[in-house]
């Protein structure tokens, strides 16, 4: 469609699950060369299809291990589906695994570097944007510090405040609000609902349905790897509340 930022179209998943037991990896190599490995096939995602309106604050509920990952990740590039496509008609800054952009023996400082050329900005544009990323994500004392010493809630503060500076077409937000403490997560949203006010296009899944009705506008239910409804934010919350 027209004014869609991201058309879903057709995508499905499949993971191919080793059944094979082997007892040396000597053994595995001769059977695969062999082609005797078997696998289990696993269709995480099935025959999803929708659009995304530029603009809009979209969000994913479903419970776990229902396909909501896998699906970021075919939107963010991540992954390829096994069937179907994603198009994508701008600019991403993806936060789905913790800690994926990071290099864990260098230090706070220098991934933030890593981080900004991994999302396309120069280093003159990261050393602009490098006192707000301090800032925001209260680590100042820690910037030098290789960021394997980090605790999982200070990986989310700088990835988080990484992910939204500039202004990105689409803001990927995979659950990982989840390990900040209260006081953090408000700030988070307040700046995911800055950038939403601002005209950027929100994917968002969280462990709180409050946290999704209070940002999203539209909500994707997804469902042992179907899309099971789609719909405003208010139906279709209230709709997953109670099947819970
Ligand atoms: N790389 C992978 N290999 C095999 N199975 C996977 C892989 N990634 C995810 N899965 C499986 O796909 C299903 C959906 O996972 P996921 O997308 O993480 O769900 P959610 O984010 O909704 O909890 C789960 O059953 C999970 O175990
Ligand atoms: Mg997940």
């Amino acid at each position: 469609m027209e004014d869609s930022i991201i058309e879903v179209k057709d995508v499905s998943m499949c993971f191919n699950l080793s059944k094979e037991k082997v007892d040396n990896l000597k053994e595995y190599v001769i059977k695969a060369i062999k082609g005797q490995i078997k696998y289990d096939e696993f269709w995480a995602l099935k025959n999803i299809s929708f659009d995304i309106k530029r603009g809009d604050s979209v969000g994913l509920v479903g419970f776990n291990g229902s396909g909501k990952s896998t699906l970021l990740k075919t939107i963010a590039g991540v992954l390829k589906p096994t069937k179907g496509e994603v198009v994508v008609h701008g600019s991403i800054a993806p936060l789905i695994e913790l800690g994926a952009g990071f290099d864990m023996d260098l230090t706070a400082r220098e991934n933030v570097f890593l981080n900004g050329a991994i999302l396309g900005y120069s280093r003159k544009e990261m050393e602009g944007y490098y006192d707000d990323i301090v800032e925001f994500s209260e680590l100042e004392a820690f910037m030098d510090v290789p960021v394997k010493n980090f605790s999982s809630g200070m990986l989310a503060r700088l990835a988080f405040a990484i992910a939204t500076i500039g202004t990105p077409d689409i803001l990927i937000v995979d659950e990982v609000l989840a390990v900040g403490d209260f006081k953090f997560q408000e700030k988070c949203m307040a700046r995911i609902q800055n950038m939403v006010d601002n005209g950027a296009t929100i994917l968002f899944v969280s462990h709180s349905i409050e946290q999704v009705e209070r940002l999203c506008k539209s909500v994707v239910w997804i469902n042992k790897g179907n899309l099971k409804m789609i719909g405003s934010s208010e139906e279709i919350c209230e709709a997953y509340k109670n099947s819970q």
